[in-house]
């Protein structure tokens, strides 16, 4: 028996893969406006140098993270310079640390490799998911707080 699809049943197919295509993206970055972060602070502008990491833990104390301010505009970046912006600092290989380097995370486990300015890419290595970014707001004090995590931290089913 062959069937034919109607042009209207065909219209409403799509339409249906798109929006499941399009949750399906959120899901996967990360931006899951559901979950509800708590807002950390992690330091002031203050004291943030440039090239000079600041460790932190975030959403909570078994989740190890880093800030950075890379001192070139970064995807996420906040500040006057749009350039100070924050990670997990777990390899989403095998959740090895990463350590900031050379304007790169890097973990030393594989060698992967994670761009800090294009939102955590992966470039080299084994891993092949991106680094979980941790998107940043500054109150008018110049305190940086960490509000979320765009991607899913290593080791987890969910972040919060
Ligand atoms: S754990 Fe990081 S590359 Fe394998």
């Amino acid at each position: 028996m062959t069937q034919t699809l109607s042009r209207r049943r065909f219209v409403k197919l799509t339409a249906a893969a798109t929006a499941l295509f399009t949750a399906g993206g959120k899901a996967q970055l990360g931006y899951a406006p559901s979950l509800t972060y708590p807002a950390v602070k992690v330091a002031n502008v203050a004291q943030v140098k440039t090239g000079q990491p600041i460790i932190f833990n975030y959403p909570d104390a078994s989740a190890p993270a880093i800030l950075v301010k890379l001192g070139k505009p970064a995807i996420g970046g906040v500040g006057s310079g749009r350039d100070i912006v924050a990670f997990s600092a777990l390899c989403t290989h095998m959740g090895c640390p990463v350590q900031y380097e050379g304007g790169r995370f890097i973990c030393r486990c594989h060698y992967s490799m994670f761009d800090p300015a294009k939102a955590g890419q992966t470039y080299q290595g084994l891993a092949s998911s991106w680094l979980p970014q941790i998107p940043l707001r500054i109150d008018g004090k110049g305190d940086i707080y960490a509000v979320a995590v765009a991607g899913l931290i290593w080791g987890r089913v969910k972040n919060v």
